[in-house]
């Protein structure tokens, strides 16, 4: 379970309540990976038995509750968010040939790029499907429109995320693309199936925006201050992978004199001890850790102004105290 204190309620309180609902999300991911084929059974167990953080069900959860509803649907729509998310975690390890991923080797290490990336699209199709079963037409469309707009940004942080010259602009179109679309889903969809007025709709959605990319904005940070054992991933993994993230384009306009050190690994792919400390040094040094902070708490804060039209309740409090988790979360 998510732990985290604010002044409010904790989310751990929380618990109890929601734990119905968080094994209905769990009941439901295994018998989405029950296949014809034994390969995609067990990559599918593969996947859901490896301790994701399920950050994306509780807020759909989370987000019905506050608009009023507790229904089954947000529990099966929960499953649906997790499996696109899973479908998205697959192929992006295969762009970034990452071969770890939540601590352990990652699918694409394990059975190849080929199979891998079939079984992500077996994923999405899945997710969809399950969607669809939902009979409402209007969220399923919702689904489709995110998910397209989610492959945009890992199209275009492909094309651009790694080019020097990206601009913050840019960089943060990719992550409201490739992450706060569906954070944005989730609040929108939690007050769907709780048929709030579209105002609460729109504010959950919003909501959603701005936690994700908080919660984008934050993931980035560790990559410069936790290592594998912390965030499942070593350190500098995105530069490596040829991405360019907030501390170091901050750091790069406050010092573009060192532009060759990253370009070095920005081409080579290779990232030698010298390298990693002088980058983690430059960021340092420019204050790019604390700047990434700032813009990851000023989004926080925005997504809890967001929910000023949600009527008050435990539950508004607990969304509340997920942008704190979000940003201080411990992987
Ligand atoms: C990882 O998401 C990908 C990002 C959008 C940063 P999570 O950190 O939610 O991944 P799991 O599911 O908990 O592993
Ligand atoms: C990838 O985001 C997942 C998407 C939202 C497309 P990241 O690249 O930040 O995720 P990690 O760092 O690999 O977990
Ligand atoms: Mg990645
Ligand atoms: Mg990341």
């Amino acid at each position: 379970m998510l732990s985290v204190s604010t002044s409010g309620v904790r989310l751990a309180d929380l618990e109890a309540e929601l734990a119905p609902d968080l094994r209905a999300v769990e009941d439901l991911l295994a018998r989405q990976a029950d296949s014809r084929l034994e390969l995609v059974e067990q990559a599918g167990q593969y996947l859901y038995r490896s301790g994701g953080k399920r950050i994306r069900p509780m807020l759909l959860l989370l987000a019905s509750r506050a608009a009023g509803g507790a229904s089954e649907a947000a529990a099966s729509y929960g499953a649906v968010v997790e499996i696109i998310h899973t479908a998205t975690l697959v192929h992006d390890d295969i762009v970034d040939a990452a071969d770890t991923r939540r601590g352990r080797e990652s699918l694409n290490n394990m059975l190849g790029n080929d199979l891998t990336v079939l079984i992500g699209d077996y994923l999405y199709i899945r997710s969809m499907s399950l969607a669809v079963q939902m009979g409402n037409e209007r969220i399923v469309s919702l689904i489709c429109d995110l998910t397209l707009r989610m492959i945009e940004g890992m199209l275009l942080e492909m094309a651009r995320g790694g080019v020097l010259g990206l601009t913050r602009e840019e960089h943060l179109n990719i992550l409201r693309l490739k992450t706060a679309c569906l954070f944005q889903g989730c609040g929108r969809i939690g007050a769907a199936v709780a048929e709030s007025t579209p105002e609460v709709e729109e504010a959950l959605g919003a909501y959603g925006t701005n936690l994700g990319m908080a919660f984008q904005v934050a993931d980035d940070l560790f990559d410069f201050t936790r290592g594998a054992d912390e965030v499942g991933k070593p350190v500098l993994s995105d530069l490596k992978e040829g991405h360019l993230t907030l501390p170091i384009l901050y750091a790069l306009e406050q010092e573009p004199e060192a532009t060759p050190l990253v370009e070095e690994v920005l081409e080579s792919g290779e990232l030698t001890g010298e390298a990693r400390a002088g980058i983690l040094s430059l960021v340092e040094r420019c204050g790019g850790l604390d700047e990434g902070r700032r813009v990851a708490a000023a989004y926080a804060a925005a997504a809890r102004d967001a929910l000023e039209p949600v009527a008050p309740s435990r539950w508004r409090e607990a969304l509340e105290a997920l942008t704190f988790f979000v940003i201080s979360r411990g992987r």
